[in-house]
């Protein structure tokens, strides 16, 4: 497991960095919702990406909480994990690197600090969505233990936290 991967808790000097990572390195569909207009990394699309992640988890109130993941001091992506209200003690979870970072075990790092972090705030399962194509993200949720449920492209994992060690 790499140890040159850390999790800190957004703000608002990691959220510069992180939309410079994410302009840089990750299609606009793979790191926020869909915004209208050109494809690329237009101005509204980074006015957005900077508004989505302030509402979330910079608000007084914020509905999850939004981590920057550095390797070594620099940010190259970004973990979140959000309170399902109606399901118990479940927390959705999800992640995204830069593409040049992809590939080398940091997804793996990510996923168990999130489990750690998830665990310690009192939730004890995880469901995270991602698409019958991605290879990568299933595999890490298999490694973990999850069960994958297919629906169509949608793939849903779920994961008893209190199963894994
Ligand atoms: C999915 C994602 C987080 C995975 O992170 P990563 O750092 O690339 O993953 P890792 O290098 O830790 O690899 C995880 C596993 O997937 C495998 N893998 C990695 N890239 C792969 C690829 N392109 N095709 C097939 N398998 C792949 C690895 O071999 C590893 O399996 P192993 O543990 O059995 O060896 C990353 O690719 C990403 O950010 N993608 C875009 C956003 C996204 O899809 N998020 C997921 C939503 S839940």
């Amino acid at each position: 497991m790499r140890s040159d991967v850390t999790l800190r808790p957004l703000d608002e000097s990691l959220l510069r960095g992180l939309l410079d990572a994410a302009v840089a390195d990750a299609d606009p569909l793979e790191v926020m919702p869909p915004v209208e207009g050109p494809a690329g990394w237009t101005a509204e699309r980074r006015e957005t990406f900077v508004r989505f992640h302030r509402s979330r988890s910079l608000a007084a109130e914020p509905v999850g909480t939004t981590y920057a993941i550095l390797v070594k001091e620099e940010v190259v992506g970004a973990a979140r994990l959000l309170p399902l209200a109606d399901a118990g003690r479940a927390v959705e979870a999800g992640v995204w690197i830069g593409r040049t970072h992809r590939g080398s075990g940091v997804g793996g790092a990510v996923l168990r600090q999130l489990l750690d972090l998830a665990r310690a705030g009192g939730a004890q399962r995880l469901v995270a969505s991602t698409t019958a194509g991605n290879t990568a993200a299933q595999r890490l949720l298999t490694t973990l233990g999850a069960d994958l449920t297919r629906d169509g492209d949608a793939v849903t994992a779920r994961l008893d936290l209190r199963d894994v060690d």
